[in-house]
């Protein structure tokens, strides 16, 4: 009954009275129901003279459908909290969920990062979501296409490598995560994580984007979902990917700091190489660099 009353707010207060009705319920009952949305996550606002709506900009499936421009974003769950938006598309997956379908939740009790981390981010102000992908082609490149297509749809900062979005002063805004169900160039189901800071409170030495621009979190969902379907589609054409992530990167030309899964090492980010990889000139010669998590040295941290 709690999730018919989701279906039925919009941006606009509106009476408690006049949602009860509409769901057949009393003031008291329908008040108890917004408690319940409360308690589960959802970014409801009450107001003793107002009545009840969400947040500007919730993501709601309702909200959302309207701004959808493609295919990405459909089927969708919007879920108040979960442990990760990562399980539960893997979930869905494996009762046939199709590609494009996205579960986004507002507050996750286990994200999870890149390198075994835990991701944190605040309920009801970041875009915390899962994508659903069924590759026909080979997707080394599809790290650095998210990243891509994040820095596109967001429109300022730039890319970490592999594809963390830096904010212009370095501090991190967002992060994503692959991961695969089978191994091989070719898996037959990607589960791609997003973790975006759209508003404040972040985590110590991050940003959250409305520092930089006003931002509309189910516009910016919309966005962020057509942009990944354009990148996707260029993963048949490995060179635009290269050279957007090229454009966009704050790493290439910078001394970096590696940490990899075979150790730390050191030296000058020359280039990317074309399965995606990193090339970097250390003392002991020209190294590439597959997978790791890199520390830019000197002005920007992150
Ligand atoms: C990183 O920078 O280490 C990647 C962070 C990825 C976080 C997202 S939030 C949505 C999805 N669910 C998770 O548990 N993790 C990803």
């Amino acid at each position: 009954m709690h999730h018919r009353l989701l279906n039925l707010l919009g941006e606009q207060f509106q009476p408690s009275r006049i949602l009860g009705e509409q769901l057949g319920v009393d003031r008291d009952q329908a008040r108890y129901l917004v408690q319940r949305l409360v308690h589960e996550g959802y970014p409801v606002e009450v107001s003793k003279a107002l009545g009840v709506r969400v947040a500007p900009g919730t993501p709601l499936p309702h909200l959302l459908a309207p701004r959808l421009r493609g295919s990405f974003g459909q089927p969708y769950r919007y879920l108040g909290h979960t442990t990760s938006t990562q399980d539960e598309l893997r979930r869905w997956a494996e009762e046939g969920a199709p590609e494009g379908a996205v579960v986004l939740a507002e507050r996750q009790t286990a994200g999870r990062g890149r390198m075994g981390r835990p991701w944190v981010s605040a309920p009801g102000a970041s875009l915390t979501f899962s994508l659903l992908l069924r590759p026909r082609v080979p997707v080394a490149l599809l790290p650095l296409a998210v990243g891509v297509a994040l820095r596109e749809a967001v429109g300022l900062g730039g890319l970490k490598w592999p594809n963390d979005l830096l904010a212009p002063d370095g501090r991190k805004l967002a992060g994503i995560l692959v991961e695969a169900k089978a191994g091989g160039p070719v898996p037959g189901v990607v589960v791609l994580g997003i973790g975006l800071n759209v508003l404040p409170p972040v985590p110590p030495a991050a940003a959250a984007l409305s520092e930089f621009m006003p931002v509309n979190r189910a516009d910016l969902l919309a966005g962020i979902l057509e942009e990944l379907e354009n990148q996707y589609e260029n993963l048949s054409k490995p060179e635009r990917i290269l050279e957007h992530w090229k454009k966009y990167s704050v790493t290439l030309g910078k001394e970096v700091s590696i940490r990899t899964p075979r150790g730390e090492m050191q030296g000058r980010a020359l280039d990317l190489a074309e399965d995606g990889a990193l090339v970097v000139e250390s003392q002991g010669g020209t190294e590439r660099i597959a997978a790791g998590d890199v520390s830019l040295i000197g002005r920007l941290g992150g």
